[in-house]
């Protein structure tokens, strides 16, 4: 009977520690699953920001040469670019992507101190494309180099303000 009783008791015990070991490794695996979210969407917009800026940088450089040489119907599609940017740019600057020592990001922390001023910056380089869009279809060359100094102006302002 006493024995009938402690045999019982253990296999209770021992089924609860099976339990508690299933919990304890899959609350293990669902908080890892979880951090290994979090931690490479944000690392995934750094890159991927930086990729577009690089695109960014090397598209002005050859809309410049097609400006230059009166290219005027190829640059179009090179300044569709920089409107298209301009819409997106905020969805790659998620909370927490801010310079860090380890993710080779330029990005002020001032981005999300003065969200405002950091859209209206994302606004100017917007307005500036659609302006040199405008120009560029309109084919007056003055125009289009008065716009493109202006898209120019609006890369600068940004970076015064929000690059380290
Ligand atoms: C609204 C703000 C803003 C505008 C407008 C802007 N930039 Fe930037 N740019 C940044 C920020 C912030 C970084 C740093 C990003 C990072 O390192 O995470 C950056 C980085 C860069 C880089 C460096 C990328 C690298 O190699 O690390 C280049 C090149 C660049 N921008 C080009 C341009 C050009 C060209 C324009 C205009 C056509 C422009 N940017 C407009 C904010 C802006």
């Amino acid at each position: 009977m006493a024995f009938d009783t402690i045999a019982y008791i253990s296999e209770i015990v021992k089924v609860m520690l099976r339990l508690f070991g299933i919990l304890m490794v899959s609350s293990a695996a669902l908080f890892s699953f979880t951090n290994s979210i979090g931690s490479s969407s944000v690392e995934e917009a750094v890159q991927k920001r930086i990729e577009m800026f690089k695109s960014s940088g090397t598209n002005i450089k050859k809309l410049h040469q097609l400006i230059r040489s009166g290219d005027f119907s190829a640059s179009v599609e090179f300044v569709d670019f920089h409107i298209k940017w301009s819409e997106d740019m905020l969805l790659l600057f998620p909370e927490g992507s801010e310079a860090s020592t380890s993710n080779g990001s330029d990005a002020s922390s001032d981005i999300w101190r003065d969200t405002a001023g950091f859209e209206n910056q994302i606004r100017q380089y917007n307005l500036s494309s659609i302006e040199l869009k405008k120009a560029v279809k309109s084919k007056r060359i003055n125009q289009i180099n008065k716009k493109f100094e202006r898209l120019i102006k609006s890369c600068k302002s940004c970076h015064n303000q929000f690059r380290n």
